[in-house]
């Protein structure tokens, strides 16, 4: 198939790696694979157009595979400036005929005009990562709206401003948030984002994990699978955090839970996870220890007050790739990971596809139920069907060898009846 002359990747001599890499993280996904079969059958996206803003990952790419074999024209663009595999985005332009405007490192204004010309595909649905897409289509793409059938949302943050969206009465179509479908929050967010976060913050720095003091701020779904990881590994763990319930939870997993003020002078390594802005913020940076880490895993770059920590710095430079030191006056250095912006993807290969093989197969099949249905759904944000949710777990066990019991007549008639006690 020949490049697409109209996309805007750093080098397509970089397919073939590209596809190398496409079809390795591929035989991780058994499930996205099955769906892609029946989606490549029964072609429900024939004539259909997708603009798609997600982080362009070997993932991504192969959720972008099932699409087009469903029928669907594709435009994909980044969600994130740092998080592009220019390889995959080469592979996806030069051998699956798509649309790609994503460059590893490019400037918020390039990557908002790489939106925009995602958007020129005048999509029937949208596939976003953080609500990005979505409000530049409201705030000044309007002439596409009236196209759009629905979409997509794939993380708890963009399902957070998509929700704000909705109650101002500014969002347009249905979107489905596939962040919060069960198989995506229990594994995705937990094992997908622990595991890489710290596969990030390792491969940055080469630091040993055990012994270390390891501070998450946020003890949602992500934090959690964070602090599970770092123990594992080894490290004392400090949960901070603005729930009760949540700071009870982390406590009794066995953490220790303070505010970020205390946590912030005993930290070795720092990761937000909150989905909130300046978590860590200069009355932290006052008193953390000589040498300490930061890093973000949360969606958007606000988390860590970088802004702040650039004016307190009298100077700064590039240690290694993705860690800058900045040196405080009193001569503490703290060095921040990937600007600030998401480790697992900026500083590794984000979540492995085992695990977004589950998220990206729900994001499939809700694309379906979109296509067939989306026009009967009002405006706003829904939850993905149940049943997508269990025929995705149901093909992930079949994938694995395994099988699990069914109830009995019996089992469920004393289920369904109320008179049988003790
Ligand atoms: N890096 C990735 O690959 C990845 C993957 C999934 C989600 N995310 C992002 O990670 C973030 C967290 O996601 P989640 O699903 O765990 O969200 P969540 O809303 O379930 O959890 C966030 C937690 O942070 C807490 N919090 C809020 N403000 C805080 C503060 N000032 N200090 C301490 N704790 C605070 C909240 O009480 C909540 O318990 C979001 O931005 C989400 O979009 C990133």
């Amino acid at each position: 198939m020949a490049a697409d002359p109209t996309s805007d990747i750093a080098d397509v001599g970089l397919a073939d790696d590209g596809d190398a890499r496409i079809e390795w993280a591929d035989r991780s996904m058994p499930v996205l694979a099955r769906v892609r079969e029946r989606l490549a059958k029964e072609r429900p996206f024939a004539g259909l157009r997708f603009a798609a803003c997600m982080h362009v990952t070997t993932e991504t790419a192969n959720l972008v595979r099932a699409l087009r074999e469903g029928g669907a024209d594709v435009a994909l663009c980044a969600s994130n400036p740092l998080s592009t595999q220019d390889d995959t985005a080469a592979a996806l332009v030069a051998r699956h005929g798509v649309r790609v405007f994503a460059r590893s490192g490019v400037d918020v204004e390039t990557y908002y005009r790489h939106i925009d010309a995602a958007l020129d595909i005048a999509p029937d649905l949208v596939f976003d990562d953080g609500c990005d897409l979505v409000n530049t289509l409201h705030a000044s793409r309007t002439e596409l709206l009236g196209g759009v059938r629905g979409g997509c949302e794939d993380t708890t943050s963009g399902a957070h401003r998509l929700r704000r969206m909705a109650e101002d009465g500014a969002l347009r179509f249905p979107m489905v948030a596939v962040s919060e479908s069960t198989t995506n929050d229990m594994f995705d967010n937990r094992y997908g984002t622990g595991q890489s976060t710290l596969d990030g913050i390792m491969r940055a720095t080469n630091l040993l994990v055990a012994g270390r003091t390891v501070v998450v701020a946020g003890y949602g779904l992500c934090g959690q699978g964070i602090a599970e990881r770092a123990a594992g590994l080894g490290a004392r763990v400090v949960v901070t955090e603005v729930d009760p319930v949540r700071a009870l939870d982390a406590l009794m997993q066995g953490h220790q839970v303070m505010r970020m003020r205390d946590a912030a002078a005993v930290g070795d390594v720092f990761v937000t996870a909150t989905g909130n802005a300046a978590v860590v913020n200069t009355e932290h940076f006052a008193v953390m220890k000589d040498g300490a880490v930061l890093a973000n895993a949360g969606h958007f770059d606000v988390e860590i007050d970088v802004r702040a920590l650039t004016s307190l710095a009298v100077a700064r430079r590039r240690v290694r790739r993705q860690v800058e030191e900045y040196v405080l006056d009193s001569g503490r250095r703290l060095l921040l990971l990937a600007e600030g912006r998401v480790v697992n993807l900026a500083a590794a290969e984000g979540h492995p596809p085992a695990v977004m093989d589950l998220s990206f197969a729900v994001q499939a099949l809700s694309a379906v139920w979109l296509a067939r249905e989306g026009s009967a759904l009002a405006p706003g944000v829904h939850a993905v069907p149940a049943d997508i949710d269990r025929e995705v777990a149901r093909l992930k066990l079949l994938a694995a060898g395994l099988e699990i019991d069914a109830m009995t007549t019996e089992q469920l008639a004393y289920l369904r009846s109320w008179r049988q006690g003790s």
